[in-house]
């Protein structure tokens, strides 16, 4: 690949009827990466994998993808790129072997690659002793993993996730952050995702879209660093007087008290210190914790709590 990024976007753009969906972003995407793209309901991100995956036209701007133009290139991008689409593309009457076969005939595959491939990738996600069964009879998980391998069948050097996990119960998640986390650094990927444990987990690097517009961008840790509480300690306590929890307030910068629940803020926070001034005034401490910053919190830091639509 003749550039130095798998993905690269110029004050790329989308309007729908005057509605700025994606409004001029530049992104980088290094070869290897898994970048995940988080953002609210509707803040842009299926428009951009769609104008990535030359399916939908910018109003503005380009993109580079594998080092070839998506207004210019397409045919160059497509077969360098695999997509796994929010809404499933799957042909119901058929059942997974058949689905894959179509699939890898498009992208030129034999029938003997075919057949390889996808008992390799059925196996992977679970599907293989029900591969018989026509899609319709699948359960919405079963459905979003073959839809996953789909993108896969003729191992692209790009991939683009949309919500890859949406749906799943907890153990197919996991089992398909596995097979994603097995995936790096061999493929770049573009994920999208609105579980941010899972983000957090899988991501070299994220940003964060909003109204179309990127507004952070980091590592996960580089983003929890800039954007949430840091120094936080949760503390489960008995007895604890308005004059102490006064005397708690001018030391540190937030105390937040629920119930028998203290929450404290401060950015050097001992916790020992914390501990000893509540049992110097009798309080009854039940436990005691120092609690990490989550990529959710840095989210809705970001993007606020108002309901999207
Ligand atoms: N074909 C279309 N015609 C008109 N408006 C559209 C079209 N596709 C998307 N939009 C609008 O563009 C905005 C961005 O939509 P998009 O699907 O990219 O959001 P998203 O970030 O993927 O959201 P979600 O997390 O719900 O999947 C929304 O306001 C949506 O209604
Ligand atoms: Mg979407």
């Amino acid at each position: 690949m003749s550039d130095d990024f798998a993905v690269q976007t110029f004050e790329l753009a989308k309007e729908f009827n005057g509605l700025r969906a994606v409004d001029g972003i530049d992104l980088k995407i290094r070869e290897g990466e898994l970048f995940s793209l988080l953002g609210p309901n509707g803040a842009g991100k299926t428009t951009t994998i769609n104008m990535l995956c030359c399916l939908l036209k910018p109003t503005k701007g380009t993109a580079r993808v594998a080092g070839y133009d998506v207004l210019n290139e397409p045919g160059k991008v497509k077969g360098h790129i695999g997509v796994s689409p929010q809404e499933t593309v799957l042909s119901e009457r058929l059942n997974s072997w058949e689905n894959l076969s179509l699939f890898g005939k498009i992208y030129g595959m034999s029938s003997k690659e075919i057949r390889e491939r996808s008992e390799e990738l059925l196996e992977r996600v679970g599907l293989l002793d029900r591969a018989k069964d026509q899609v319709r009879k699948f359960s919405g998980g079963m459905k979003r993993r073959l839809n996953l391998i789909l993108a896969l069948i003729h191992d692209p050097q790009i991939l683009f996730l949309d919500e890859p996990t949406l749906g799943l119960d907890p153990q197919s998640r996991r089992a398909i952050w596995e097979y994603i986390e097995s995936l790096k650094g061999k493929k770049t990927i573009l994920l999208t995702t609105h579980y941010m444990e899972e983000a957090d987990f899988l991501s070299d690097m994220v940003a964060i879209i909003d109204s179309g517009k990127i507004v952070a961008l980091g590592t996960p840790n580089e983003l929890k660093k800039k954007f949430a509480d840091t120094g936080v300690l949760r503390v489960s306590t008995k007895g604890l007087r308005k004059d102490i929890l006064e005397e708690l307030k001018a030391e540190y910068e937030t105390v937040n008290e629920t119930a028998e629940e203290l929450k404290i803020v401060r950015d050097d926070l001992d916790l020992k210190e914390v501990v000893d001034f509540l049992y110097s005034r009798n309080v009854s401490v039940y436990s005691a914790a120092r609690e990490e910053p989550t990529l959710e919190d840095v989210f809705l830091r970001i993007t606020g709590k108002r309901l999207r639509d």
